[in-house]
């Protein structure tokens, strides 16, 4: 497909996949809206992206007459100011890199116009923070396409704050950085997917409502009138940070999940301490943090830590030998309405037979359909290109492929 005119180059086109990842020490204000430098440094795992990944393809050609973008097959605005801000930076990035005299073979003409197409292996409704993904992709594939080199986790921070920590698999520190430019607010790898390989995620899907406030305005109304959020920030995540970290490189998981669960009720603490207050968190995802607490107290430890973001869904990490366990006692304590099969999506789950009294301390009276789905997920790299040309989501013309 197309490969007959490869070599004349008449477009240019590139196609990578980025992950979506999940702060456990959470990002929450900004110090700077235009350039979104931090008020606050966070941490984060990166999600497989098996069960959870963006795709973009994104194109040049002479012959194109306008930058044009399609998000899941529908065209969307390319004017948007946070899309251009990336576009300008990958652009400013190579015409430094040609600048500096490596000169690529046919280097391609930074005034041609764009194609962008861009897909979700997963709903966007689903509440999944589909924005980092989104950015880091669309970074990964632009940079790739000019032959950008350079810090590019600063270029995707431009698009979402979150989207620097997906640039990078495994566990990511995004460092809050000094600067007014900007220049030191960038995302590190702390350690490789491959670190804590018994280390699983199960995504509670409780939800297909859109978020009432979304993230940007949230915690800007946040920063404007939340003291405990200032406290948080200048004092409390300092010292966190340093503890995840250490709880990561010691594959600590009693402490990793104690932390994580602190962090994300802190994190809704400062929604509540939001004047007028911002509530993510709904029924169920208090039935689920609930539901967390009887277990790792029946257990005598911390065997399942949760963890919240801009929405109701939770995300549960647990180790490899958990998950059947608590899978079980999730479908006991919201049976699935219908489809079961379904309930369980992603890597393989085995099945898990629960003593009475379990059940008994566990389980409460069951809230049928309370859990849409589970995925069951774990951490993985950060973005890949995609050489086969059949993935492409963009076809010869340019224009979004039909079965893309
Ligand atoms: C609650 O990165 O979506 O998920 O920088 O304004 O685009 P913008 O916000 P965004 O915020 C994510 C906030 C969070 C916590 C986190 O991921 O650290």
């Amino acid at each position: 497909t197309g490969s007959a005119m490869a070599e004349e180059r008449p477009l240019a086109m590139v196609t990578c996949t980025a992950p979506v990842n999940i702060a456990v020490i959470k990002y929450w204000g900004k110090r700077d809206n235009d350039l979104i430098l931090p008020i606050n440094s966070s941490l984060s795992v990166t999600l497989h992206q098996d069960q959870l990944k963006t795709t973009t393809t994104a194109a040049a050609s002479r012959d194109f007459t306008e930058d044009r973008l399609w998000l899941n097959g529908e065209e969307a605005d390319v004017g948007h100011p946070r899309l251009q801000a990336c576009l300008r930076e990958v652009r400013r990035l190579a015409r430094k890199r040609r600048g500096g005299g490596t000169e690529d073979a046919a280097p391609l003409n930074l005034s041609y116009k764009i194609h962008i197409a861009t897909r979700n292996n997963f709903p966007t409704a689903a509440g999944l923070a589909s924005s980092a993904a989104g950015y880091a992709c669309l970074v990964s594939a632009l940079a790739r396409l000019y032959g950008a080199e350079g810090e590019l986790s600063e270029v995707a921070r431009r698009g979402s704050g979150s989207a620097c920590r997906s640039m990078l698999g495994g566990f990511v520190r995004w460092q809050r950085g000094e600067r007014p430019d900007g220049r030191d607010s960038l995302a590190h790898q702390v350690a490789p997917e491959t670190h804590w390989p018994e280390l699983r995620v199960l995504v509670l899907v409780v939800s297909g409502e859109k978020k009432p406030v979304g993230s940007t305005a949230g915690m800007q109304s946040s920063v404007d009138t939340s003291p405990l959020l200032k406290h948080r920030a200048e004092v409390v995540v300092p010292e966190r940070l340093e503890l995840m970290m250490r709880h990561i490189r010691e594959r600590d998981f009693e402490g990793f999940g104690r932390l994580t669960m602190q962090d994300s009720n802190q994190f809704h603490a400062t929604c509540l301490d939001t004047f007028p207050p911002i509530f993510y968190l709904n029924d169920l995802s208090r039935r689920i943090i609930a539901l967390a607490h009887r277990f790792n107290a029946h257990h005598g430890g911390t065997k399942v830590a949760y963890t919240f973001d801009a929405g109701p869904n939770a995300v549960i990490f647990t180790l490899a030998d958990t998950v059947a366990e608590f899978v079980e006692v999730v479908r006991r304590s919201f049976p699935p309405a219908a489809n079961g099969d379904q309930f369980v999506r992603g890597l393989p789950v085995g099945s898990a037979e629960l003593s009475e009294e379990l059940l008994a301390a566990v389980v409460p009276e069951p809230v049928p359909g309370g859990v849409q789905y589970i995925l069951h997920t774990q951490p993985g790299p950060g973005p890949q290109f995609v050489s086969d040309p059949d993935q492409h989501l963009l076809g010869a013309d340019g224009l979004p492929r039909p079965c893309a």
